[in-house]
């Protein structure tokens, strides 16, 4: 049965943050929509009274749906997350409240792989402090020493977590004419790895022989904090380490020092340990890159991300089990 609003006579549909205006009017063609377009984040409380009063809510990552807020529901049926990572749900909970957990799988991989690219190639050969040396006008004619990075071309790719992301990674490698290895749990088919042209190897060993070392593992009990002080240290001298996974994969503190310290040429992170708070000692150093979590943000992704959201609303409160249910 729908929660209907009184005022409106239509299902409630909260909306946690700033949304996309062409996936939001279609759900307002058919919802009462209460949105939250104030650009920050709702409190624990204010989400318990979403959570309340909503027949479906979409969230983000930046808002904890926890055993409160799912506690706080009396008919709510779909919980739809605009993210392919979840890690911000009680997604145990919501079961036994048998309440839907939606994500948006499928439609993000490839622009995330771009950033991914853009962040290897850009600490690779130090475009942003180079950018700035020529903004500051220090540029005073063509020299040998001046920037040198590492080269991208014929050197080994890392992927630790060959999920969709991790694979639109490794398929860009071939471009450049990479040895790729991968980690994971469970190895990938013959054919893909041919198709990949990648090889199945442990964590130990693609951290020593990398040259670029990119995570794409999903934020959970096995993976968290993965990569430390003792991980980083296995890595070339020479090596960059690239994250637009999920921060707490990493420590990133471990991270900072090692930079400092010269253990690792450089780093990239598209995600912070403690989000969107940074570790202290980060923006001081010139061989990191760390750009606000955009892995997805391009216009195109987003508007087909906030209509897989949409759509997974229209499954659930038109009695359909939603197309992208969380995995497990
Ligand atoms: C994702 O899609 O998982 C992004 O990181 C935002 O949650």
């Amino acid at each position: 049965e729908l929660f209907i609003s009184k005022d409106s006579m239509k299902p409630v549909v909260s909306i946690t943050h700033i949304f996309p205006d062409p996936a939001l009017n279609r759900l307002r063609e058919r919802f009462e929509v209460h949105y939250n377009d104030s650009g920050q984040s709702l409190s624990a409380g204010e989400l318990q009274n979403r959570a309340a009063e909503s027949d479906a809510m979409i969230t983000y990552l930046s808002d904890r749906i926890d055993s409160e807020v799912l506690g706080a529901a009396k008919n709510l049926k779909l919980v739809a997350n605009y993210g392919a990572g979840f890690n911000n749900i009680d997604v145990a909970r919501a079961r036994e409240k048998k309440i839907w957990v939606t994500n948006t799988p499928g439609v993000l991989h490839e622009t995330t792989a771009d950033l991914t690219w853009a962040l290897l190639l850009g600490i690779a050969r130090a475009i942003v402090p180079a950018d700035r040396y020529t903004r500051e006008g220090r540029f005073d004619g063509w020299q040998a020493k001046l920037f040198l990075g590492h080269d991208v071309y014929g050197k080994t790719l890392g992927v630790i977590g060959c999920g969709e992301i991790g694979r639109a990674v490794a398929r860009r490698a071939v471009g450049f004419n990479m040895n790729v290895l991968y980690c994971q749990r469970h190895r990938l088919p013959e054919a893909e790895e041919h198709r990949l042209n990648a090889t199945y190897v442990p964590l130990e060993q693609l951290l020593k022989e990398s040259d670029f070392v990119s995570l794409h593992v999903p934020l959970t009990e096995e993976t968290r904090y993965m990569i430390r002080a003792e991980q980083i240290a296995m890595m070339k001298p020479t090596a960059y380490l690239i994250n637009t996974a999920r921060g707490k994969v990493m420590d990133d503190r471990a991270l900072v020092e090692a930079l400092r310290q010269g253990t690792i040429a450089g780093a990239a992170l598209d995600v912070f340990e403690n989000e969107p708070e940074l570790t202290e000692g980060m923006t001081a150093l010139d061989n990191i890159l760390i750009p606000p979590h955009i892995g997805s943000a391009s216009h195109a992704t987003r508007d087909i991300m906030a209509n897989l959201v949409a759509d997974n609303v229209f499954d659930a409160l038109d009695g359909r089990t939603p197309r992208t249910l969380v995995p497990g």
